[in-house]
């Protein structure tokens, strides 16, 4: 089967200014390269179209393997870009067969591009004979300047447009326009309007947006994994700890020292509401407790205080992409009476946090260990807010 309209798929820029190690268009995002995704909104358009794929040289396997998947999809090819992306559209040119009528040439980078686009574009063409493109009024105000950055009008945004991809036109005008191309025009409506034939601009979508810098693979990933990935989390955290027998060991507590008060046993200082209070905030990340994130015997945390699991914890949280909202502890025992100090104690632990810690205190009325004075128990809730949503 031949289909009438090809797409060339441009995916051979190196993507200097997303400065990640991988070619732009094979850069993961969410699972899936940015270039198998862009190949998604093909499978939706109501006629079976030809697809060239350009990539940068020693990527042709992966890109095969790619478009392996995507079958459905007629007559697959896979072509070594250029240097610039003009280049690199003539060379799939050069594979797109005589039989295609209309041929569309878009950028992998434009990957969450609708499928109306492509078939308002498609549809445009056929109506028209010409070339169509996709465009966006521009919003901002914009100036023209002098060498020294002087404003030296504001010119009509009215008749402006930024314009997007899919760009589509009769094979023969495309064919027949970059023959003739000068080198620094650089997109394919402006090497056909060159060469004197018409361009129609129609309306283009704001999620055709181009992955370009570090924010626009933000966005990517943050389309890609929906509402339900930025919904916050939250964690509990429970800790106990016995009093020590020896009355030299010095009670912390919430983050503070408590003279004249006996202290908790344990690896570290015992300190039952950071331990919690860590617990809640890991569990909520999904990271793991306490235990698994510190261990219970590493040397490092031998006597160690409340801000040194607190700012590891603080770390690890902020690193998987969440930022604390707040979070409430609650101790459990007889003494310390914690009142009196119980705004000193949530000053210090909303510093280490950065987040507003709330902290009570009850007994148990006599009941249990805490009751008969053995130790001391912290429960924790904490909440995550996300700021980098994962899919
Ligand atoms: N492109 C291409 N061949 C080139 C340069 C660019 O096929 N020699 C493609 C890119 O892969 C991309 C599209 O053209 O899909 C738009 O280009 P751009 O966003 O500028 O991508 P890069 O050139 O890769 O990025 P940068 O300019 O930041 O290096
Ligand atoms: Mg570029």
């Amino acid at each position: 089967m031949s289909a009438r309209v090809a797409v060339i798929v441009v995916a051979a820029g190196s993507g200097s200014r997303l400065g990640q190690s991988r070619a732009k268009a094979f850069v993961d995002v969410g699972g899936r390269t940015v270039l198998d995704r862009s190949l998604d909104p093909l499978h939706r358009l109501d006629e079976p179209v030809e697809v060239v794929v350009v990539v940068p040289a020693g990527h042709e396997a992966e890109a095969s393997a790619i478009l392996e998947r995507h079958d459905g999809l007629v007559g697959r090819h896979v072509v070594v870009g250029g240097a610039t992306r003009q280049e690199s559209v003539v060379r799939g040119l050069d594979l797109v067969a005589e039989t295609a009528e209309v041929v569309l040439v878009h950028d992998a980078a434009r990957a969450f591009t609708p499928t109306a686009v492509f078939a308002r574009v498609i549809e445009s063409v056929r109506a028209t004979g010409g070339g169509v493109i996709p465009a966006m009024p521009v919003v901002d105000t914009v100036k023209s300047v002098d060498e020294g950055e002087l404003v030296t009008g504001t010119v009509d945004r009215a008749r402006l447009r930024a314009v997007q991809t899919p760009q589509g036109f009769p094979r023969e005008t495309l064919v027949a326009a970059y023959r003739v191309a000068q080198v620094d025009v650089t997109d394919d409506a402006g090497v056909v309007v060159d060469a004197g034939h018409s361009v129609l601009t129609v309306e283009g979508d704001p999620l055709s947006f181009k992955i370009t810098t570090p924010d626009d693979l933000r966005r990517a990933v943050e389309h890609v994994a929906g509402p339900a990935a930025q919904a916050p989390r939250i964690g509990q955290g429970f800790d106990t700890h016995a009093f020590s027998g020896d009355d030299g060991t010095p009670l912390w507590l919430a983050g503070l020292e408590w003279a004249g008060e006996r202290g908790l046993a344990g690896h570290s200082d015992g300190d039952v509401a950071v331990h919690a209070l860590c617990d809640a905030l890991l569990s909520a990340a999904g990271l793991g407790d306490l235990g698994s994130t510190f261990g219970t015997a590493d040397p490092r945390f031998a006597g160690a205080h409340g801000e040194v699991f607190l700012a590891e914890t603080r770390r690890l949280v902020t690193e998987a992409g969440f930022a604390v909202g707040n979070a409430s502890v609650q101790i459990v025992g007889n003494r310390p009476r914690f009142a009196p100090r119980r705004a000193e104690a949530e000053e210090r632990l909303s510093a280490l946090l950065g987040a507003p810690v709330s902290i009570s205190a009850t007994t148990t009325d006599g009941l249990g260990f805490a009751g008969r004075g053995e130790g001391l128990a912290a429960l924790a809730t904490a909440l995550l807010v996300v700021t980098h949503p994962r899919p």
